[in-house]
């Protein structure tokens, strides 16, 4: 499997990225570091993570304001948005763009009014929430798909932690290949055609999340995984307030919950 995928651009993106929302901003510093040296060349980062002095889905807020607070929303404007970040691409500056968290219907609603496509859509994808309609949305338009909380995010508020890393096919499936459940998690994104963003803040950890290229899930054990039962574990309520126009989760993921 390869280490990178290349994207709509010609540009490569690494298979392995970490992941640093949620990790506190000096251990964000250690964790890079021990990131970079392992070999990770993808690092996925956001001001809206407070750990960086950009923009991180379908949500617009005040200039100048946090999206801490939903009485900073405002409603989107993706297709001046876009048109931004499309002159950031044309210029160089950018060797390729694209969104996240966003669902089939607003890829679609991008496309109709795109004169440079998004070469990426980074979205919660694990083996609990394996994204199947969006990522054949993805593949038939050339989008390649990042997989954020590739691990289900446990310990995050909210998130049922367990539901990944003790489902009981990821751990048989683990078991069978004598790796841990994590890299079989991750193993399955990239066969599956993801890039993967873990997030760890121990070097142990991160060095074993990217040491997942020299083995691979055989084919009958990756048929196992359409048999998990799927929940969306990030629902994002945080984003539901009509100040932003969405007035329920419904209308924020477009249904796709
Ligand atoms: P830690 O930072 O202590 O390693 P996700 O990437 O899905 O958001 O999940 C991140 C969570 O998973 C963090 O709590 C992280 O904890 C933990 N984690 C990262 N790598 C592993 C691993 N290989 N095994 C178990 N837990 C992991």
């Amino acid at each position: 499997m390869a280490e990178s995928f290349v994207l709509n651009t010609g540009a490569r993106i690494p298979s392995v990225g970490l992941g640093v929302w949620q990790i506190q901003p000096d251990a964000a510093v250690n964790a890079i570091y021990a990131a970079v040296k392992a070999g990770y060349r993808h690092i996925d980062c956001a001001p809206a993570y407070s750990n960086e002095k950009e923009i991180h889905g379908p949500i617009r807020i005040k200039k100048g304001t946090s999206i801490t607070s939903p009485e900073n929303f405002i409603p989107t404007d993706i297709p001046t948005t876009w048109a931004a970040m499309e002159k950031l691409y044309e210029s160089g500056k950018a060797r390729a763009i694209g969104v996240s968290n966003f669902s089939c219907k607003k890829l679609d609603d991008l496309f109709a009014v795109a004169r440079v496509p998004p070469a990426v859509n980074q979205v919660e994808c694990h083996p609990v929430w394996q994204q199947d309609k969006l990522r054949k949305l993805c593949q038939s338009k050339g989008v390649h798909l990042s997989a954020f909380s590739p691990l289900g995010s446990p310990g995050s508020p909210g998130i049922n932690g367990s539901s990944v890393l003790e489902n009981s096919i990821v751990v048989s499936v683990a078991e069978k290949l004598q790796k841990t459940p994590a890299q079989v998690a991750l193993r399955w994104g990239i066969q599956m055609g993801h890039s993967v963003l873990p997030k760890s803040a121990n070097e142990s950890r991160i060095k074993e999340n990217i040491d997942i290229f020299d083995w691979s899930i055989p084919e009958d054990l990756m048929a196992k995984f359409s048999e998990i039962k799927q929940v969306r574990l990030l629902r994002a309520e945080f984003a539901v307030h009509p100040q932003g126009g969405y007035n329920t989760l419904e209308d924020f993921w477009d249904g796709e919950i």
